[in-house]
């Protein structure tokens, strides 16, 4: 089965058909995503706070984002999966930006790379799409710059700030990006960016006007209920299922209720009666020996 293109993906701007982008990390998930419709994963970065306990995206290494890509793609047949480059695999030069974005679609099937930048990055762009592999552009808040934007704060709300986000995202449209994350932006600048260029915007914190939304699947599924950022909205309260589940389970365990018949094999009569036999016969052998 074909997977969704990067052109099918530019088309549904054309068309003002809505992009819906969901992250996953894992083959489950990747094959509920795939089966439902999602046009296109992102196999984000956010791993190393959603799936890996770190309090950053820093320190997501490639061999995280290959290990976790590979599963994705096993697990989806028609989506197109995003490899999200983790820091330092391509802000050290595009030397390295080449290397490891090649490796990313060698080693893992994704069809397309993502990495966080604007204006300072459009050669990296330039170059990667130059040899064929497919960038997708993420401006705005950029977590992997959380210590130089002293936390994940909503960024453009100045006008030289705004105008500065226009910039980038022009820069990558220039570069050959194939589309842009807009992360945590006030909703009137991501409107006016998605009608000045002609590549999807794809909106996380970033208002209704954008070409499509991306989430990161644990917030939208309810997997942190102590931490629902503002931009999420919860289409399921998995933490609460997940945690009933548990204890449900604890109590059957306890109590004998689990498991029944119902979850246990059973054996043929004979043989029962053989291995009694047998056991018989073993433990007489075992009293002799002691004798
Ligand atoms: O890593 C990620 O999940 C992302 C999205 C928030 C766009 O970059």
């Amino acid at each position: 089965m074909a997977r969704v293109t990067i052109d099918e993906l530019k088309a549904m701007k054309r068309r003002g058909e809505k992009i819906a982008m969901l992250t996953a990390y894992d083959y489950p998930t990747a094959r509920i995503l795939d089966e439902a419709g999602v046009p296109i994963i992102l196999v984000g970065d956010s791993l190393g706070m959603v799936v890996l306990g770190y309090d950053s995206t820093l320190p997501v290494t490639m061999e995280d984002m290959i290990h976790h890509t590979g599963a994705v793609v096993r697990g989806s047949q028609r989506t197109h999966v995003v490899f999200d480059m983790p820091f330092m695999s391509y802000q050290s030069g595009v030397e390295d930006a080449l290397r490891n974005a090649g490796r990313a679609l060698k080693e893992t099937g994704a069809q397309s790379v993502k990495l966080e930048g604007g204006a300072h990055m459009a050669e990296t762009v330039r170059r990667l799409v130059e040899v064929g592999i497919p960038v997708m552009g993420h401006i705005g808040l950029t977590p992997q710059s959380v210590n130089q934007l002293s936390g994940f704060r909503v960024q453009g709300k100045t006008p030289a700030a705004a105008v500065r986000i226009l910039h980038d995202a022009r820069a990558l449209e220039q570069a050959g990006a194939y589309a842009m994350v807009l992360e945590t932006i006030p909703a009137p600048l991501a409107r006016i960016i998605t009608s000045k260029v002609s590549v999807p915007t794809i909106g996380i914190g970033a208002g209704p006007h954008c070409d499509g939304q991306v989430q990161v699947i644990h917030d939208f599924l309810g997997l942190y209920p102590d931490f629902v950022p503002k931009h999420c909205r919860q289409y399921a309260h998995l933490a609460e299922e997940i945690s009933q589940a548990v204890r449900q389970y604890l109590d059957d365990v306890r109590e004998g209720a689990f498991p029944t018949a119902k979850e246990s094999f059973a054996m043929d009569e004979s043989v029962l009666a053989e291995l009694a036999r047998g056991s018989e016969e073993a433990l007489r052998d075992e009293s002799r020996s002691l004798a």
